[in-house]
């Protein structure tokens, strides 16, 4: 049975499992600080597979050791925002944290793929993949999938198009800057900009932009984790069934778009080794300006938190 790891028994980490152990046969093991907490949401998530005949087997604890043997690493621990903060602020608290897991990484499962979901995502997935010391086509960070599924849902909500006939994407940073297509993006083979009002695609944009921060200040405690978590299985079994079909992942560019040396959401094939091949697709200036404008501002906060 094919192994992946979890670092953070908290919501995302408990979502991710609990959705991945009913989607395919796998074997999870979920690590945490908190040895208790990822054994004990180890074994609730283990107690509802008879309930559908699912077969994955589950396993929690503090242990590092737990990582070995992974073909895949989930890295979701680390601090969520409070109301009123952005993704960035939380540099300081979750670096650490994802240096000693990148460090346990290169020890002990060295030939993994790696999903970091931790935020400020763009800078911690820069961050491990310079700490482990592992190829970069390895390392990616999750948020386009998910900003891109929020932005459809405000399409189908606030423009009243249709989903399934809509290709949309979000690049950029998983943040205030990220570049929603609106030039790119097409409804039934249209460009959403000829077929929507701009203020309605607008406000579709701004919703996206503050999806993150609309739950966190709803939650009071925490933030989205439903929604993130199956960005993140979505994700890891694209990778794992070795489909090579293009994602916006957070990816290390090295001079796609222009942009090189920093990672951030960009369309990406995804295989069994991670990153097959970042995909140019073509941009109007203003979202090519987007994408660079964001790739400066990650660099910089990069810069700030490197070791
Ligand atoms: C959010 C977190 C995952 O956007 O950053 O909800």
């Amino acid at each position: 049975m094919e192994k992946i790891a979890i670092f953070g028994a908290g919501n995302v980490g408990a979502m991710t499992a609990f959705l991945l152990s009913q989607k395919i046969e796998v074997e999870i093991s979920l690590l945490d600080i908190d040895r208790d907490k990822a054994k004990g949401v180890a074994l609730d998530i283990s107690h509802s597979l008879p309930i559908f005949g699912l077969h994955s087997r589950l396993e929690g604890g503090n242990d590092p050791g737990l990582v070995s043997g992974a073909s895949l690493v989930i890295v979701t621990a680390g601090f969520s925002r409070r109301p009123g903060m952005s993704r960035s602020q939380l540099s300081g608290e979750n670096r650490k944290i994802i240096l000693e897991i990148a460090r346990e990484c290169s020890n002990l499962s060295p030939d993994c793929v790696v999903i970091i979901v931790t935020n400020p995502v763009d800078e911690m997935t820069y961050l491990f993949w310079k700490q482990s010391g592992f190829d970069y086509k390895k390392v990616m960070g999750m948020a386009g999938v998910l900003d891109t599924s929020r932005f459809l849902y405000y399409l189908d909500r606030i423009a009243k198009i249709d989903p399934g006939s809509t290709e949309a994407m979000v690049l950029g940073t998983h943040g205030d800057d990220m570049v929603p297509l609106i030039h790119w993006s097409t409804h039934g083979g249209k460009r959403i900009s000829e077929i929507v009002d701009k203020e309605v695609l607008d406000e579709c944009v701004t919703r996206t932009k503050n999806a993150g921060a609309e739950i966190v200040s709803l939650l009071k405690k925490g933030s989205a984790y439903h929604a993130p978590a199956a960005a993140v299985a979505k994700m890891a079994m694209e990778v794992l069934k070795d489909t090579g079909k293009i994602f916006p992942v957070s990816a290390y560019l090295t001079g796609e778009y222009g942009i090189k040396d920093v990672f951030i959401g960009v369309p990406a094939k995804l295989n069994r080794n991670g990153v097959a091949e970042v995909v140019e697709i073509p941009l109007s200036e203003a979202e090519l300006e987007g994408l660079r404008q964001c790739a400066r501002n990650v660099r910089k906060r990069v810069d700030d938190i490197l070791v």
